[in-house]
């Protein structure tokens, strides 16, 4: 969307060689997302001709047991998709560095194998490597004006820690040279978010508190936490997905229109929404915010452990749910409730955007129950917008007229059938790196203005006796995130 690559100009590099060198290169990440999104570029011929891919880990490996690790991570990603021509292109861009990121001397090998090309550092790492990786890179002479450098989620876990991270990263690198990924601003369907907005006029006019009664966002997992429960453990729902991806879709349907697509510009209009939620404090947090921790149950027809079940037998009260009502108080939005929820081990594996308009001020249609237009923004599994409208059901009546719902629908694997469905969310976010562009990535005030609005409703929790309510797995959440909603005469849509 951003930098449409022409095919005339595919494949010219604006620099002449770089190297992408991912920390954590034999990582989960790296494994299923990273290298895979790259092969996709390669197959595309969108990768710089002389780019070299460098990956590190602790572990000795030649570059050949390292390829076929890549290889074999592609071709599961991959599937049908593989194609051993790609492959033979792709290969001879991989190297591996054995590099232990506490150890300098070991960044000397890493420039050997960079060979003074510019380098973009993607740290796939834990955060707490984050500090010595760049110190070593800065000691080794690895790092230049133009060197850029990516981090992965999650940056802190409270505003303290975040700052602490950026001040780490600040002390290096500037600012236009830090790629913060949000891996769901790569969604084709976040980036439709933008087009829908603002290449129609069809919604801009009604986009507002006069003509939308409220909006709801859900990210929806099917999946428990398993093997990540002691990170999860650490973080709860909250951390890992609201304070990052539920706002950064909040922001993007609640922003006004930025002047251009320019990076700033349209972290400028984003950060504007961030600063104007109300925060969530004192009686509020009880009334406006549910969590939940999921129970055994039935997921996706199969018996499912509780979350407790899974640490080992570890008890905890981090929660796996969450349902908040959130305020964004401007002159756009006053007095209209966006809820967000999201939560692990619910019944179907589902994120959407709803968007619920009025009811009519008046009907003229009798005792006829008029129900308000709705549009939903499907994200996943499948790419979808639905307007619903009320309609004449076809008949001779003559007393009156009988009504129902019905959906206007666009369904965007089938408008772009040529596409490939399903594309990583990493394939757009590298490429953008490549193009040293930073519209999709998230700004240092945009992250700590999240952390603080987050760090509130911790805050709230923290000092409350209660713990989150127990759901079975398979069930959406807590009757709390029902009562939450119901208070205010909405319900979730299902
Ligand atoms: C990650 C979270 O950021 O996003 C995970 O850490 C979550 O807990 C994942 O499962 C969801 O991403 P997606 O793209 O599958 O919706």
């Amino acid at each position: 969307m951003l930098h449409p690559v022409p095919a005339s100009t595919r494949a010219k590099s604006r620099h002449a060689s770089e190297g992408l060198v991912i920390f954590g290169g034999t990582g989960d990440l790296a494994l299923r997302m990273l290298f895979p999104s790259l092969y996709f570029l390669e197959d595309e011929g969108l990768l710089p001709p002389d780019l070299r891919i460098i990956g590190t880990a602790r572990s000795d490996l030649e570059d050949a047991a390292f390829a076929a690790q890549v290889k074999s991570a592609v071709q599961t990603r991959a599937g049908d998709d593989f194609s051993d021509e790609t492959w033979a292109r792709f290969a001879p861009r991989l190297r591996y560095a054995a590099v232990d990121v506490q150890d300098a001397a070991a960044f000397s090998r890493l420039g050997e194998v960079l060979e003074a090309r510019r380098a973009i550092f993607y740290l796939s790492t834990s955060p707490a490597l984050f500090g010595a990786v760049c110190q070593n890179l800065q000691v080794a002479g690895l790092v230049r004006d133009d060197s850029r450098v990516v981090v992965e989620k999650p940056i802190g876990r409270d505003l303290k820690s975040c700052q602490a991270i950026n001040d780490t990263l600040a002390s290096i690198f500037t600012e236009d040279r830090i790629f913060r990924v949000d891996h769901y601003l790569g969604k084709e369907a976040v980036q439709n978010l933008l087009a829908l907005r603002f290449a129609n006029t069809l919604f801009e006019p009604l986009w507002n508190k006069a003509s939308i009664d409220h909006v709801q966002i859900t990210v929806a997992e099917t999946v428990g936490v398993e093997g990540r429960w002691s990170y999860y453990d650490d973080y709860g729902a909250l951390r890992d997905m609201v304070q990052n991806h539920l706002l950064q879709l909040l922001s993007l349907v609640a922003m006004e229109p930025p002047a251009s697509l320019d990076p700033d510009s349209v972290r400028n209009e984003k950060i504007k929404v961030l600063q104007s939620l109300r925060p969530i404090t004192g009686r509020d947090v009880e009334r406006n915010t549910a969590r939940g921790q999921y129970i055994a149950g039935v997921a996706d027809g199969r018996s499912a452990p509780g979350y407790a079940d899974e640490s080992g037998g570890d008890s905890s009260e981090t929660e796996t749910f969450v349902a908040l009502l959130a305020h964004v108080d401007n002159w756009r939005w006053a007095g209209t409730p966006f809820y967000l929820r999201t939560g692990k081990r619910l019944p179907a594996r589902s994120s959407e955007i709803v968007i619920q308009f009025r009811e009519v001020p008046h009907s003229i249609f009798g005792g006829v129950d008029l129900m308000a237009n709705r549009l939903t923004i499907r994200l996943q599994p499948e790419e979808e917008i639905s307007l619903a409208l009320m309609n004449k059901t076809p008949s001779l009546e003559h007393n009156g007229m009988t009504l129902k719902p019905l959906s206007l629908n666009l369904s965007l694997s089938h408008a772009f059938k040529d596409e490939r469905p399903r594309r990583i969310a990493y394939e757009r976010l590298l490429l953008e790196v490549l193009h040293d562009n930073q519209t999709l990535f998230v700004r240092r005030d945009e992250q700590e203005t999240a952390w603080r609005w987050i760090d509130a409703i911790r805050h709230g929790w923290d000092h409350k006796s209660t713990k989150p309510s127990p759901y079975p797995a398979g069930t959406w959440g807590p009757s709390s995130a029902f009562a939450l909603i119901e208070r205010h005469a909405h319900s979730w849509c299902e």
